[in-house]
């Protein structure tokens, strides 16, 4: 009995021997049907293993043949093994198949891979919630729990349809499922406001892996909408202008910022604050007293922007012009009125004489008495 049982583990040791003395480089390997086999954990999975087929036959009494499995059931028959397991609930099961012959172990193991889809796939800020701001950079991180095995997994990030950036992979050929967490640096824009950062998972495992219509085992993640806050105004050059404008026009001070949140406005006038809050400041019919600094500062959570306006009020011309042309018309009437009238008299009742005129007011001039001598 004792005997036996010595010869039994004896035996057990020799074939573990064996097996972990392998040559897997040798000709007329044992063959798995099928050759590559993929199983999501917690699956049914079988193969049959065909030793020798052309070299080593005949199969003689000292020779062995068998397959190591950790799980499972094997069923031999003749050179053929066949392995069956009901559900994998191990991770680095790799079927070794073998035969030895006196001087000769020949080995091939089952390439196997167990997989699991990770648990949940989801994405945020790297130590920030809530909006980020224009110009500035933010780091997304994409959580990837618990997938198997993470060399065949694929993570790649998406603002609204558009990836961001190819697909990142990880270098660690661990088996059992982890979690890992997948960077990528963002600068926001305002064109973002509003559209969903998101990532997705993909657990690519070859042809032998689950296909269907849904393809790869793919996983995305949450949506994390942005929301960019920022505040500019459109002509970042100018925050002074200067408006020269004509009495009785309409003034219109133009203090439109874009901004999120929207930006609110205030007014300072040459003379005091104004009530005004609006973007746009609109007065109907300019006077002098208008002439002055506008003061209009645009402001949300982000700052303040200031814009300047210096109005310079000018007298309106076109009346004064209409004026001087209706003198000048009434003088060119009058000369007129007179030349002709002087011509008419002279060729009616003889040669009117300025000179005799002149002599006539002078001698009344000398004619008047003087009071005093
Ligand atoms: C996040 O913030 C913590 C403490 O505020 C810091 O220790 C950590 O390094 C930060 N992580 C990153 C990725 O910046
Ligand atoms: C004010 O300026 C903004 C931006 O330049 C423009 O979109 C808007 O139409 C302007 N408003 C008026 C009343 O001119």
């Amino acid at each position: 009995m004792f005997f036996k049982l010595f010869v039994v583990s004896l035996l057990t040791f020799l074939r573990i021997l064996h097996v972990s003395g392998c040559d897997f480089k040798c000709t007329d390997k044992p063959v798995f049907n099928p050759s590559r086999l993929v199983v999501r954990h917690g699956d049914p999975a079988s193969a049959i293993c065909t030793v020798c087929e052309h070299a080593c036959k005949p199969i003689t009494h000292d020779s062995v043949i068998g397959l190591e499995v950790s799980v499972g059931e094997t069923t031999t028959n003749g050179t053929k093994i066949s392995w069956k397991v009901d559900n994998i609930t191990e991770w680095k099961s790799a079927p070794k198949c073998y035969y030895s012959l006196t001087n000769d172990h020949c080995c091939s193991s089952l390439a196997l891979t167990i997989y699991q889809p990770p648990d949940s796939v989801s994405i945020s800020y790297v130590n920030h919630s809530g909006p980020v701001l224009e110009g500035h950079q933010y780091t997304l991180q994409c959580i990837v729990q618990d997938v198997a095995p993470v060399e065949s997994l694929a993570v790649t990030f998406y603002r609204g349809q558009a990836a961001l950036g190819p697909p990142q992979s990880k270098n660690n050929t661990e088996k059992t499922p982890v979690t890992e967490i997948f960077t990528l640096n963002i600068n926001p824009s305002r064109e973002h406001d509003g559209l969903q950062y998101w990532c997705e998972a993909k657990l690519d495992l070859g042809p032998e892996g689950p296909q269907g219509p849904e393809g790869p085992h793919v996983v995305k993640s949450n949506n994390l909408t942005a929301s960019v806050h920022y505040l500019a105004h459109e002509n970042q050059a100018a925050s002074l202008y200067l408006i020269s404008i004509t009495a009785g026009d309409t003034l219109q001070l133009n203090c439109s910022a874009m901004g999120n949140p929207s930006p609110s406005y205030s007014w300072t006038l040459p003379k005091a604050p104004s009530p005004s809050s609006a973007s746009v400041l609109t007065i109907d019919s300019v006077d002098f007293d208008h002439e002055g600094q506008y003061i209009c500062v645009a402001s949300n959570n982000l700052g303040n922007i200031t814009v300047m306006f210096n109005v310079d009020v000018q007298v309106d011309l076109l009346p004064i012009i209409a004026g001087l042309a209706a003198a000048a018309v009434a003088v060119i009437m009058g000369i007129s009125c007179f030349v002709y009238t002087s011509h008419y008299r002279h060729t009616r009742t003889g040669h009117y004489r300025l000179k005799d005129v002149f002599r006539l007011r002078r001698s009344t001039h000398v004619a008047v008495p003087n009071g005093v001598d």
